[in-house]
């Protein structure tokens, strides 16, 4: 065990408040993660509604939407990458599994990989959509625009 993990392994030792608050923690960033998804998968099911009806109510409707859930996914992203963090920093101390051993690494190697490709192909997904909300809002008359932007 390395200096800084034996050292954080005394604090943990000596306050149960902090192993709460690590927990909670990669509570959070599991939560997050979920978050991150579901805000996705919500705001491809309504854009796909929004496909066939194309009118404006059914457009205002998918662009209101979507400002709720970029803020939503920002918000999700930001709270993985922070509390990433902690996680990182504690893993060993508090999260190291004694029964997998160093056969875990390979399997967080793996876990890892198939996070950063979800993130990838989720990040290129939002662009692509951001193409589409543009070519959506610039179809709004400027009266249902003004309903948009008083949101
Ligand atoms: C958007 C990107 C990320 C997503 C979607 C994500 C998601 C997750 C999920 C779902 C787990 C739980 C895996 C399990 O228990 O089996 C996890 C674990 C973990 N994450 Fe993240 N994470 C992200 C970014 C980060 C970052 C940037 C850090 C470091 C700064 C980090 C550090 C960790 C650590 C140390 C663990 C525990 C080890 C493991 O189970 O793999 N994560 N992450």
């Amino acid at each position: 065990m390395t200096a800084l993990n034996q050292y954080l392994t005394g604090l943990l030792l000596q306050s149960p408040w902090l192993g709460v608050a690590v927990m909670m923690n990669n509570y959070f960033h599991d939560v997050a993660t979920a978050l991150m998804l579901a805000s996705g998968f919500t705001l491809y099911t309504v854009y796909r509604m929004q496909i066939p009806l194309n009118d404006q109510i059914a457009t205002l409707y998918f662009l209101r939407i979507f400002k709720k859930m970029v803020t939503l996914f920002r918000f999700a992203f930001w709270w993985i990458i922070i509390g990433g963090v902690p996680r990182t920093v504690f893993y060993v101390a508090f999260e190291w599994n004694h029964f997998a051993d160093k056969q875990q690494v390979p399997a967080l190697m793996v876990k890892h990989v198939l996070m950063a490709a979800a993130v990838v192909w989720g990040v290129v997904a939002w662009r692509r959509l951001k193409q589409k909300v543009t070519v959506l809002r610039e179809s709004l008359t400027q009266e249902t625009r003004a309903l948009l932007d008083a949101d």
